[in-house]
């Protein structure tokens, strides 16, 4: 072998190091277990699309974010835990075909949290068996073996802040929603929709069918165990001024509080990070969402023109389905007004700078 094709091998092989390491087991355990901390996200930012249309608009998953944990954590579990105590059946419905792809979620799960932060949760197997503790709670759930009482799924979003679906494939060969906890859903709830296939879960989603159904369904089929995915969606909803996280959070009728007259405080950007995974022993795919949620005040700048632009965007019949009519105008005048001091702003500043560049 010539000194040449020495070079030429170890070049190719440190481009396939670089370019796969995120599917290799040891930079994976390695990224995992890099900071044993929060991981706050930062919510998925709105882009300021000139047109409106539905768009998959997917990308890789950042794998070791797979799953998080904020500041808003324990705030969010008690929600999660009143909601289970007091709705569980509205957002939990798991059908029986499901039991072994919630059991491989759950395992999963486990796995990501205990090496992500393992400062928070620990996982101890016996057998068949395991136990789960979360620190920050001080709760322990076992599961495995011969304890099926509580449902995997159920275990599984008491741990985490994201909500988690389970889609496998029916005999026509689509996908259906076969076991979710949606404890945050917006205008809908599992035991309404549960057993739905992606087509019918998104009848009301204006151009649904015409635009993006067909990538959805091939893209949903093309996931594999080493190419997870994540997207995002938003929703703007107003509260009442009064409102608690519980009823923020949990929207299964409507986006809209009878607001009439919404101040910048009371409309609420809601943002979700999506995550799609495929599951290696049984095959189902694992739909994760994180809500995030932000209000036109907080909003930086540039965001809330992106937010306003988009806004202007969209045709009458998804204006509709968005409700605008009950958000956006209030929405477009905050907007112009913070233009409108923030261009201000920039003229005092420009004035401040002019007797310096004289004396130059
Ligand atoms: C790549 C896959 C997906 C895409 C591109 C997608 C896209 C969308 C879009 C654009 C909306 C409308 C949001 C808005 O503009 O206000 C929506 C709503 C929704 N999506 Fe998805 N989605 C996907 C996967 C899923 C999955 C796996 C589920 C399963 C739970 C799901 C459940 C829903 C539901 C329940 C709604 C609300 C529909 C309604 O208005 O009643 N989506 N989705």
């Amino acid at each position: 072998m010539t000194i040449f094709s020495c070079i030429g091998i170890l070049l190719l092989l440190t481009f396939v190091v670089v370019r796969f390491r995120s599917h290799l087991p040891w930079f994976r355990q390695k990224a995992r277990s890099q900071d044993a901390g929060c991981n706050d996200l930062k919510p998925p930012p709105i882009k300021g699309r000139e047109r409106y249309r539905v768009m998959m608009d997917v990308r890789r998953l950042d794998a070791q974010n797979w799953l998080s944990i904020d500041k808003n954590y324990m705030a969010e579990h008690q929600v999660r835990s009143q909601l289970l105590q007091q709705e569980k059946e509205k957002v939990l419905q798991c059908l029986p075909e499901s039991y072994e792809a919630c059991l491989e979620a759950l395992e999963e799960v486990v796995e990501f949290l205990c090496q992500r932060f393992p400062d928070r949760f620990e996982h101890k197997k016996c057998g068949d068996e395991s136990t789960v503790h979360n620190r920050m709670t001080g709760e322990t759930f076992m599961f495995g073996g011969a304890n099926n009482q509580v449902d995997p799924l159920e275990i599984a979003v008491r741990l985490t802040m994201e909500d988690l679906s389970i889609l496998m494939k029916n005999a026509d060969e689509e996908y259906y929603l076969a076991a979710s906890a949606s404890l945050f859903p917006v205008g809908w709830t599992v035991q309404e929709r549960i057993g739905w296939t992606i087509g019918q879960l998104h009848n009301p989603v204006p151009l649904w069918h015409q635009q993006v159904a067909t990538s959805v369904s091939k893209f949903l089929n093309r996931l594999t165990p080493s190419s997870s995915m994540e997207r995002s969606n938003y929703f703007v909803e107003v509260k009442r001024p009064d409102e608690d996280l519980f009823e923020t959070l949990y929207r299964p009728t409507t986006l809209l509080e009878d607001n009439p007259d919404p101040s910048p405080e009371d409309i609420v950007v809601r943002r979700e990070r999506q995550t799609f995974c495929r599951l290696p022993r049984t095959g189902a795919i694992v739909f994760g969402v994180k809500t995030f949620l932000t209000t036109l005040d907080e909003l930086p700048m540039q965001e809330l023109r992106n937010l306003a632009k988009e806004i202007k965007s969209w045709p009458d019949y998804v204006g509709e389905y968005k409700g605008r009519e009950v958000w956006g105008p209030k929405a477009l005048e905050f907007c112009e007004k913070r233009s409108q001091e923030e261009a201000a702003k920039e003229g005092e500043k420009e004035k401040e700078r002019e007797p310096e560049m004289m004396e130059v």
